[in-house]
C-alpha cells in the first residue's frame, strides 16, 4: 500500500452547515501528521478543472462557525462521464494527491466509489448533508442545524397560525427521506407529518386535524416532506381547501433557508470528530469507507453500504407524534 503524504479535500453536492468544521478538521489533522493538503474547489468540478490550492493551517482559520463551504460546491455532470473522470485523475497525478477526502451526500460518495474503483485512489467519505439519509450513521453533518432552523421557523409560523385560526402546510427538505420532517414535527409540536416513508392518507390526516379542531386547538401545523412527484405541501393544501372550504389554509415552503446558517455546537463537534477520524482511518489503512457515528462512537461504513442501503425511519417517532398530536 502506497504511503500517504498528500491529500485532497473537497465538498460536493448540496452544502450543509458544519462542512467548514469538517474541512478544518481534515486539514489540521493531516498537517498534524506531516502531510500536505490541497483544497479542491467546487467539488468534482475543481478536480476536473484543476481548481486546486494548497491549504495551510491558516487557510481554515476562523471558519468553524461559518455555514456553507469555503471550498464551494457543485453537482458535477462532467464527472459522471468517463472523459470527466480521466481529467480528474490527471489532476490527481499532477498534484501528487495520494488520497481524497470527500465531504457530501449520497451522490458525492457514489462519485468517490467510482473513482476509487476505476483508478485505485484511496477515498474516505464524510457524510455531509442536511437530509440525514446515509445508512450507517446516526447523524450526518448539517442535519442538526437544519432541524433546529426548521423548528425555529415553525415556532414563528405557529404564532400567526394561532392568531388567525389557520391550518398551515409547511414544506420541508429531505429529498427522499423524512428525517427532517418527522423530527421537526415532534420538536415543534405539529399536528401531523407527511413523510415519504409513510405516505399518510389524506383522510387520516383530516381526522387528525378535525379532531384537534374539535377539541381545544384553533390552529394546526402539518409538516410535509418535499416531493416533486406528489406536489408536496401545495398538493395537500389544495385538497384540504377543496374538501374543507371552512378551513383557512396557508402554505409555507421553507426552501433553502434550511441549508444556511451558523452550525450548531453538535454539528461542529460531529464534523471535527469525523474530520480527525478520516485522517486516522487513512493512517490505519482504511480505504473507501464513510466515517459514521453510531451510539456516539466513530464507525467505518463501506461506501457500498452507506450509499445503497436505505436508512429506515424509526417507527417509534411516528408513534410518538401520533400519540402527542391528539
Ligand atoms: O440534499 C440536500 C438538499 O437540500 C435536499 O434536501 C434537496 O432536495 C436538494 O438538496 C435541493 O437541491 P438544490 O440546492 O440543488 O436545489
Amino acid at each position: 500500500m502506497k504511503e500517504i503524504k498528500t491529500i485532497g479535500v473537497l465538498t460536493s453536492g448540496g452544502d450543509a452547515p458544519g462542512m467548514n468544521a469538517a474541512i478544518r478538521a481534515v486539514t489540521r489533522s493531516a498537517i498534524f501528521e506531516g502531510w500536505k493538503v490541497y483544497g479542491i474547489y467546487r467539488g468534482y468540478e475543481g478536480l476536473i478543472n484543476g481548481d486546486i490550492k494548497e491549504f495551510t493551517s491558516e487557510s481554515v482559520s476562523n471558519t468553524i462557525q461559518r455555514g456553507g463551504t469555503i471550498l464551494k460546491t457543485a453537482r458535477s455532470q462532467e464527472f459522471m462521464t468517463e472523459d470527466g473522470r480521466v481529467k480528474a485523475y490527471e489532476n490527481i497525478k499532477k498534484f501528487g494527491i495520494d488520497a481524497l477526502i470527500i465531504i457530501g451526500g449520497n451522490g458525492s460518495l457514489s462519485g468517490a466509489q467510482i473513482l476509487a474503483k476505476e483508478y485505485d485512489i484511496p477515498c474516505i467519505g464524510l457524510p455531509g448533508t442536511i437530509d440525514n439519509d446515509l445508512y450507517g450513521t446516526d447523524s450526518t453533518i448539517g442535519y442538526d442545524t437544519a432541524l433546529n432552523t426548521i423548528v425555529e421557523c415553525v415556532d414563528k409560523i405557529r404564532d400567526t397560525a394561532t392568531s388567525h385560526d389557520r391550518i398551515f402546510f409547511i414544506e420541508v427538505m429531505g429529498r427522499d427521506a423524512g428525517f427532517l420532517t418527522q423530527n421537526s414535527a415532534i420538536a415543534a409540536g405539529a399536528e401531523a407529518a407527511i413523510i415519504p416513508e409513510d405516505k399518510t392518507d389524506i383522510d387520516q390526516l383530516e381526522q387528525f386535524i378535525s379532531r384537534g379542531f374539535r377539541k381545544s386547538k384553533n390552529s394546526s401545523i402539518v409538516l410535509v416532506s418535499e416531493s416533486p412527484k406528489d406536489g408536496g405541501a401545495m398538493h395537500y393544501a389544495e385538497r384540504m381547501r377543496n374538501e374543507h372550504p371552512e378551513y383557512d389554509v396557508r402554505v409555507t415552503i421553507l426552501g433553502h433557508l434550511q441549508r444556511g446558517g451558523t452550525p450548531t455546537a453538535y454539528d461542529r463537534i460531529l464534523a471535527s470528530r469525523m474530520g480527525v477520524a478520516a485522517i486516522e482511518a487513512l493512517n490505519e489503512g482504511q480505504r473507501n469507507v464513510m466515517i459514521g457515528i453510531k451510539n456516539d462512537q466513530i464507525v467505518y461504513v463501506p461506501f457500498s453500504r452507506a450509499i445503497k442501503i436505505d436508512k429506515p425511519i424509526d417507527r417509534e417517532l411516528i408513534h410518538v407524534l401520533g400519540v402527542l398530536s391528539i
